[in-house]
C-alpha cells in the first residue's frame, strides 16, 4: 500500500512513539477518515504535557474565568461548535461551578484570561484555590486549558499556565496542550475549538451502557423500584430579598434510574427528630419497644420517624383520636403532638391503638429537573419551601422541610413516577414550554435533553415568578441556553414588578406568534401551579387560537380538543 520510503517514516514515527502517542495518532487518523476532514498541522509550540487521547465518554464540561467577558465569549463559542457536533456539553461559569464535581468530570475545558498581576479573574478565585489546595486526585479527568492574556504583560497567561499545570499535578490527563492567546485571541482559540472537538468527537471508547438493575431489587408495595439517593447540594435559587425559598436540589444516584424527561420522582419524607421525640416525652412510651404494624416489625422510634404521619392531621384522624380520648375536639388539621398535649391519651395502654388509627405517610411527588443524556448518576428537583398557616400558625411542608434539612450526604430512598402523557416529541419538532415558578422543572430536563441529544426542533420557554432581581430560578442557565442558541424564544413575566402580568399575559401579547407554532404542529406543555396559573394559560391559549384562527367559539373547542387527543398538548400541574 504504501510506498518504501512512506513506510520507512511511518516505521519511525511509531518506533520513536509512546503508547498514549500511538493512540492518540489512531484515533486522530480514524476521525479524518470519518470526516474526511484534511489534517490539521501540529502545532511546533505543542510540547509540553504530552497529549493523550480521550478514551470513553464523549460528555463535555466547559467552564469559563472572565472579567471581561472574552472567556465568556469563547467558551460559549465552543460549546455552540459541540453541541451542533450533537456533543453533550455542560457550559458554566466558574463561580457557579459546584467545586466538588471536578472529581467526577470526564472531559473539562477550562477557558481563563489571567488579570491582576497574574492573577485569576475574581469569578474563578475559589476554583483556582480549591484545585490548588485540596488533596483530591483526578485521575479520571481529561482537560484542556484554553488561557487568555496579553504579551505586554510580563505574567503572560500565568492563570491558565497555573491551572494546566495543577489539573496535571492531580493526575488529570491533558488532551490538548494549553493554549495561550494574546489580545487577538481568534485564531488561536479557532485551532484550540477545532482540536479539542476533534479529540473528543474521535473519542476511541464509547461510555458504558448504563447498568440495567435486575428486577429483583428492593420494591414498594405498590411494585415500583425503590432506588437509594444521596443529596449532594441543595441551593436556594433565589436571591437576598426574595419572599420565598426554592431548591435546587441534587441527588446522587449509584445505579442508572430509568426515567425520561417529563416523569416525576416520589420521596417519602421522614418526621423530624424533634417531632418523634414530643410524641415519645408526651406519651411516656419506650421509643426501644418493638412494635408490629401492617404485618411488620418495628421499634417505637422508627415507626415514628419512617412510617407514620404524624404532622398536620387530616380533620378525619383527628375525628378518629376524638373517639379514641372521648374527648370534644375540634374538626380540624392538627399536629399528633398538640393532640397529646392539650387531649391526653387516658393512659399508655391506648399507645397501640393510637398507631393503628395514624396514616401511613404518603409519599410526596416531585417533577425530575435533570436529563438523563446530560446527568448521569443524578438526579435534580426544584423544590420550593411550603409554608401554610392553619388556625394562625405558620407550618412548612413535611417534605420540602425535609429536603431543606437534609445534610449533603444524607440519603434516602425514592421512587420514580412515570408521566407517559408529559413526553418530549420528536426532536425535529418544536416545543413550546410553560413552566412559571417551580413548574420550570420539567423544562430544564427538557432543555437539557434537548440539548445532550442535539435535537433539532425549535424551543420557546415561557417562565414566570415574583421579581427578576430576585426570583429568576435558574436565570443562568436559561442565559447560556439562550446564548449558543438553544433557547430561541423566551418570554419572561415577573409579576411583582409589572403587577398583574403572568405568563398568560405574555401569550396573549405573542398570539400570532404563538399560533403560528401551534399551527405548524408545535407541541405544548404547561407544568407548575393547576389554579390559576394554568386555567389562565389554558384561555389564553383559546381566545389566541380563536382570534388568530379565525374560528368560531365551537372551532376553537374542537381545535384544541384535537390538540389535546394528539399528544400536543400536554400538562403537569399541581
Ligand atoms: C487589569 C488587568 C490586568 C491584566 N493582567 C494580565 C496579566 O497579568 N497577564 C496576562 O497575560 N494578561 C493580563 N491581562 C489581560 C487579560 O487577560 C486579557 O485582556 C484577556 O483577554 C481578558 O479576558 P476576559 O475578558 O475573559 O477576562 C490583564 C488585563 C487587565 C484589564
Amino acid at each position: 500500500m504504501l510506498t518504501a520510503p512512506k513506510r520507512k517514516i511511518i516505521e519511525e514515527l511509531v518506533a520513536s512513539s509512546s503508547r498514549e502517542e500511538l493512540v492518540w495518532l489512531s484515533g486522530y487518523l480514524d476521525g479524518m477518515l470519518a470526516n474526511d476532514l484534511p489534517a490539521q498541522p501540529v502545532s511546533p509550540k505543542k510540547q509540553t504535557p504530552e497529549p493523550v487521547a480521550v478514551t470513553g465518554s464523549r460528555k463535555m464540561t466547559i467552564v469559563y474565568g472572565t472579567e471581561t467577558g472574552n472567556a465568556k465569549k469563547l467558551a460559549t463559542d465552543l460549546a455552540t461548535r459541540a453541541k451542533k457536533r450533537s456533543l453533550p456539553v455542560k457550559l458554566v461559569s466558574l463561580d457557579q461551578y459546584r467545586l466538588t464535581d471536578i472529581t467526577r468530570e470526564d472531559n473539562l475545558f477550562v477557558v481563563i484570561s489571567t488579570q491582576g498581576d497574574g492573577e485569576p479573574p475574581a469569578a474563578a478565585k475559589k476554583f483556582y484555590d480549591h484545585i490548588h489546595h485540596n488533596g483530591f486526585r483526578l485521575d479520571h479527568l481529561k482537560y484542556s486549558v484554553l488561557a487568555l492574556g496579553d504579551t505586554s504583560y510580563p505574567l503572560f497567561c500565568k492563570t491558565g499556565e497555573d491551572v494546566d499545570a495543577q489539573l496535571q499535578k492531580l493526575g488529570g490527563k491533558c488532551i490538548i496542550p494549553v493554549r495561550k492567546c494574546d489580545v487577538d485571541y481568534e485564531a488561536e482559540a479557532e485551532s484550540w475549538f477545532n482540536e479539542v472537538l476533534q479529540a473528543v468527537e474521535h473519542s476511541a471508547g464509547t461510555a458504558p451502557a448504563p447498568a440495567v438493575q435486575p428486577a429483583a431489587e428492593p420494591v414498594l408495595k405498590s411494585n415500583k423500584k425503590l432506588y437509594r439517593a444521596e443529596l449532594l447540594a441543595s441551593i436556594n435559587l433565589h436571591d437576598k430579598g426574595a419572599a420565598k425559598e426554592t431548591y435546587h436540589i441534587e441527588l446522587a444516584v449509584a445505579e442508572a434510574v430509568d426515567y425520561l424527561p417529563g416523569d416525576s420522582i416520589g420521596i417519602v419524607p421522614e418526621n423530624s427528630d424533634r417531632a418523634v421525640q414530643s410524641v415519645i416525652d408526651l406519651t411516656g412510651i419506650d421509643p426501644d419497644k418493638t412494635v408490629s404494624h401492617k404485618g411488620e416489625q418495628f421499634s417505637v422510634r422508627a415507626l415514628l420517624r419512617r412510617k407514620l404521619n404524624i404532622s398536620n392531621l387530616h380533620e378525619r384522624v383527628v375525628k378518629k383520636y376524638a373517639e379514641l380520648v372521648q374527648q370534644e375536639i375540634p374538626e380540624t388539621k392538627m399536629q399528633l403532638s398538640d393532640l397529646l398535649r392539650i387531649y391526653p391519651l387516658r393512659d399508655a395502654g391506648q399507645f397501640d391503638e393510637l398507631l393503628q388509627l395514624l396514616p401511613v405517610q404518603s409519599p410526596r411527588i416531585y417533577t425530575i429537573a435533570s436529563a438523563p443524556a446530560m446527568h448521569a448518576d443524578e438526579i435534580h428537583l426544584t423544590v420550593e419551601k411550603d409554608v401554610f398557616t392553619v388556625n394562625g400558625k405558620e407550618f412548612t411542608g413535611l417534605c420540602s422541610d425535609y429536603l431543606g434539612s437534609l445534610q449533603a450526604g444524607s440519603g434516602f430512598e425514592f421512587f420514580v413516577q412515570k408521566n407517559k402523557r408529559f413526553k418530549l416529541p420528536a426532536p425535529d419538532k418544536d416545543i413550546l414550554m410553560i413552566g412559571p415558578g417551580t413548574g420550570i422543572a420539567a423544562f430544564r430536563s427538557f432543555l437539557y435533553e434537548r440539548d445532550a441529544t442535539g435535537a433539532t426542533g425549535r424551543n420557546w420557554l415561557f417562565f414566570g415568578e415574583d421579581h427578576f432581581v430576585s426570583d429568576f430560578l435558574y436565570q443562568t442557565e436559561i442565559q447560556n441556553w439562550h446564548a449558543t442558541g438553544l433557547l430561541g424564544n423566551i418570554s419572561l413575566a415577573f409579576s411583582k414588578d409589572f403587577p398583574n402580568i403572568g405568563v398568560h399575559h405574555k401569550l396573549l401579547e405573542q398570539g400570532k406568534e404563538v399560533f403560528a407554532w401551534i399551527n405548524s404542529g408545535a407541541h405544548l406543555y404547561v407544568c407548575g401551579q393547576k389554579a390559576p396559573m394554568s386555567v389562565e394559560v389554558e384561555n389564553a391559549l383559546l381566545s389566541i387560537i380563536e382570534r388568530y384562527g379565525g374560528f368560531t367559539a365551537q372551532e376553537t373547542a374542537a381545535y384544541f380538543e384535537k390538540l389535546k387527543s394528539t399528544g400536543h398538548y400536554s400538562k403537569d400541574v399541581y
